[in-house]
């Protein structure tokens, strides 16, 4: 009897989970390969084959890795943490020189309560901190939150990750996500087998949320039979940068109530707010809780991260989210999910400590750090208008000013050749556009088509993060860049 031949591998591409194979995650896709291989080309010194000598990475929020200075208060208290040797009696005086002293005490009272950061915490996330972020979401909201409804995370992709998978139950499982979006959700939703529903941001609007796309998007859902059961809210936007107005978000709330649907509020650009008299950031908790009690029983679970704001610690995988009115028995599961992982890392945890606790007015390290921040600030500011100025003078370019967040979204019209020349390339368009660029410029950024953006138009995403010493230069390569591009595929 003849044996069929045997693949080599049990485990080949074929016979792998095949949502796995279905994720995309654009923000670390093609464009940024190319950059890594374009900074190896000109670490081995192979500079004169481009017009350029460094790779700006403006293809993720990720400030750190552009220069962005971490807050010297909280890397003290975080190294004090790793080496609490340095607190011995012995090592005393030497320590008093180099750290303030509420670093030093800040340490101390983490260690007493955590031990060592080298131990697996509570799964849920060290108490003595939660209770600091229930008192943090108290402080900005000026209504209660309970330590026990609070979940640490590693980072809030965690977070989101295991929100949406308690609430995926089956492949017709319908979420709401904005579009354009960032990646994680549609990847997530392709990992866990569920079905986006998209909703359009209005780019004519300052990529503002009509309420009448929600309806649509929802019945749109609906008549493809899809159980729709949350809405994805980034608020504020990434890739737009848009801030909600509280109306806005009165009528979202309303809206999920009345189709009873869950909201999941993305808030983790919630201090990078550049436009703050005109679009000050609400939390949806906030508001939730000032609509009154028709929706006391409305679920929510609101995101934040010590990614982004002016912390910018992406690396130490800190995060946090709040359940609002959410059953005890399924914040029971969610414990028993988290507990399957043991813990979220300790680190990451003292980063969110220090983020939801940062120096009072009476610390000694109060100056320093205000000063660290808001020159982070400023600058971030500067750096969006400056960005979108440069933007705003390419030809065939539009982009809207960054109301919050970290990037900006402009929109590209390309000729009708450079279109035909990116799909007989087997690219999207877009995606052609900023490959060209990056070869060019040595700027990465990413293609529209990674986030969604509406039928027929083109877009491309660029943090605003780069040292502002680069820009000038950056500009003035982009310009020349974008213009070859025009004349090379003029119609
Ligand atoms: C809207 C949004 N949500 C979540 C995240 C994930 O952040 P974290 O580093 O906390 O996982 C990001 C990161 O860029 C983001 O932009």
């Amino acid at each position: 009897m003849s044996q069929r031949a045997l693949p080599a591998k049990i485990l080949t591409y074929e016979s792998i989970n095949p949502h796995v194979k279905r994720v995309e995650y654009a923000v670390r896709g093609e464009l940024a390969i190319r950059a890594e291989k374009l900074k190896d080309e000109l670490s081995k010194g192979n500079s004169h084959n481009y017009n350029f000598d460094t790779v700006v990475n403006c293809n993720i929020g990720n400030p750190q890795q552009l220069k962005q200075k971490p807050i010297t208060f909280f890397r003290q208290v975080a190294s004090l943490m790793e080496y609490p040797d340095l607190l011995l009696p012995e090592n005393r005086t030497q320590v008093e020189a180099l750290y303030p002293i509420d670093a030093i005490e800040r340490a101390q009272k983490l260690l007493e309560q955590i031990g060592s950061v080298g131990a697996y915490s509570h799964s849920q996330g060290i108490p003595y901190i939660r209770n600091h972020v229930a008192k943090f979401i108290e402080e900005r909201d000026g209504y209660p939150a309970n330590p026990n409804d609070i979940f640490l995370t590693q980072g809030a992709s965690a977070g989101v990750q295991n929100i949406l998978q308690l609430i995926i139950t089956h492949s017709n499982v319908g979420i709401m996500i904005p579009i354009p979006q960032y990646p994680l959700y549609t990847a997530t939703l392709a990992l866990y087998d569920a079905q986006p529903v998209p909703y359009y941001l209005n780019e004519e609007e300052d990529w503002g949320l009509d309420i009448s796309q929600l309806t649509s998007s929802l019945s749109a859902g609906r008549s493809k039979g899809l159980d729709t059961r949350a809405l994805v809210i980034i608020n504020p936007g990434n890739p737009t940068g848009q801030c909600l107005t509280e109306q806005n978000m009165r009528e979202i709330i309303n809206f999920c109530h009345n189709e009873r649907i869950i909201l999941l509020a993305d808030e983790v650009y919630q201090t990078n707010i550049y436009q703050p008299a005109e679009r000050p950031f609400h939390s949806f908790k906030k508001v939730l809780r000032s609509m009154g009690r028709k929706y006391e029983q409305f679920e929510l679970f609101s995101f934040h991260s010590v990614s982004k704001g002016m912390i910018g610690e992406c690396g130490r995988r800190g995060g946090y989210y709040e359940c609002t009115n959410i059953d005890s028995r399924v914040v029971e599961e969610l414990y028993k999910i988290a507990s399957v992982s043991l813990c979220p890392n300790v680190q990451g945890q003292i980063m969110v400590d220090l983020m939801v606790q940062p120096p009072k007015r009476s610390d000694e390290s109060y100056t320093l750090y205000q000063k660290e921040v808001d020159e982070i600030y400023m600058s971030l500011r500067r750096r969006s208008t400056k960005l979108s100025e440069c933007f705003n003078q390419l030809e065939g370019v539009t982009c809207n000013s960054a109301q919050g967040s970290m990037y900006l979204f402009p929109r590209i019209r390309l000729p009708q050749k450079a279109i035909e020349a990116a799909h007989q390339a087997g690219k999207q368009p877009d995606e052609f556009y900023c490959l060209a660029m990056l070869d060019a410029t040595g700027v990465c950024v990413v293609p529209g088509s990674g986030f969604g953006q509406k039928n027929g138009t083109l877009h491309f995403r660029s943090t605003f993060l780069p040292p502002e010493e680069l820009f000038d230069g950056f500009c003035t390569r982009l310009q020349r860049f974008h213009n070859e591009f025009l004349e090379r595929y003029h119609d």
